[in-house]
């Protein structure tokens, strides 16, 4: 049966990112600079996605060591590929409250001070990759999972309009770049989404910068696609894309064949309302085999979540993402 389906993908000449690409929909996953030397790795990602999200590369601690040094390296690494295998790239994070270094966040800077620093970075990062980042996630995680502002270092120092300010420093940077709030949860309705949806109106309303809102989409194969279709939806409304930005469907572990074929459904059902939506375009995998996968350290009990296994073995949702797109 899989023989077959691997066959007739064959005869198609079909790979993700051609049958996406046909549809009108850029599908990428996460990489990190770290597994680029892995050949079965890097073949299948160069092969199969047309966007390339930087896993770890443009966080602060990562990109922005010491107040007055950026280490470039490793995000050139995957621009480099990125090219190579004629990719696009997304961006994330510009601001966050995790994964920063120590002289930010016990720096006990003024306001002016943080905000100098945060307009520095934003213009020196955005600015460097102007002519290769398409889109940015230029705030991420900034609601709590109650659906309250988070308190973070950010909005304790700034205050609340950091979040206009970074988008402003984006477009400053990049008159053409599409700038995106980011977070997760926001797939189901509840109290979150509607919270970042509030905040979101708002900025737009007030003129802010805003072109869309990413979907981190970090799913359980109990995921209701309805809900998702009606989130993307509102945001239509308004004037604003929706990118899936981190797509990944835990199951837990050990799989079986039916998690397995529940998983295939979810992440069909993601791209479908993505596909179906005026408003989507981009859906990117937060990793794409089993190999590589941030869940099974993050989310105990859980793991099998990208489209691959840990031998490069396209999953039963590989299949089913890859007949939707070619139907
Ligand atoms: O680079 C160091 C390495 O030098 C060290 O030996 C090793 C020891 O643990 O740690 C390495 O850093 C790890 C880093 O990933 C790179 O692998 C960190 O410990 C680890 O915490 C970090 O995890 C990342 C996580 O964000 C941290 O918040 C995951 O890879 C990354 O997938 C995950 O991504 C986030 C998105 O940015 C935002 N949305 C949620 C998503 C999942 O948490």
């Amino acid at each position: 049966m899989r023989l077959v389906a691997i066959a007739a993908i064959l005869a198609l000449g079909g790979c993700l990112r051609s049958a996406g690409t046909q549809r009108g929909l850029a599908i990428g996953s996460a990489a990190s600079a770290a597994y680029l030397g892995e050949a079965q790795y890097s073949e299948v990602l160069g092969r199969e996605f047309a966007l390339l999200t930087p896993e770890n590369e443009l966080k602060w601690d990562t990109i922005h060591p010491a107040r007055d040094r950026y280490d470039f390296g490793p995000v050139d690494a995957l621009v480099r590929y990125a090219r190579a295998h004629s990719m696009g790239l997304r961006g994330v994070p510009l601001v966050w409250h995790a994964q920063n270094p120590a002289w930010l966040t016990e720096g006990q800077f003024t306001r002016s001070e943080l905000v100098g620093i945060l307009d520095g970075h934003i213009r020196t990062v955005v600015g460097r990759y102007s002519s290769v980042i398409g889109q940015w996630d230029v705030v991420n995680e900034a609601i709590d999972d109650a659906g309250e502002p988070r308190s973070t270092l950010w909005s304790r120092i700034i205050g609340p309009d950091y979040i206009e300010l970074a988008l402003r420093s984006a477009r400053a940077a990049d008159p053409d770049v599409k700038l995106f709030y980011n977070d997760y949860g926001i797939e189901r309705s509840g109290p979150k989404a509607d919270a970042v949806f509030r905040m979101v109106s708002d900025l737009r309303q007030r003129g802010a910068p805003i072109d869309g809102v990413g979907f981190q989409a970090h799913l359980t194969a109990q995921a209701s696609l309805a809900e998702l279709q009606a989130q993307i939806d509102r945001y239509r409304a308004i004037g604003l894309d929706v990118a899936v930005t981190e797509l990944d469907v835990r199951v837990p572990v050990p799989a079986t064949i039916a998690s397995l074929q529940a998983q295939a459904d979810v992440y069909r059902g993601v791209f479908k309302a993505c596909l179906d939506a005026t408003n989507c375009d981009t859906v990117v995998v937060w990793g794409f085999t089993d190999r590589h996968s941030w869940i099974p350290a993050f989310v105990p009990g859980y793991g099998a979540a990208t489209l691959y296994t840990e031998d490069y073995e396209p999953k039963p949702a590989y299949h089913a993402v890859i007949g939707l797109l070619q139907t």
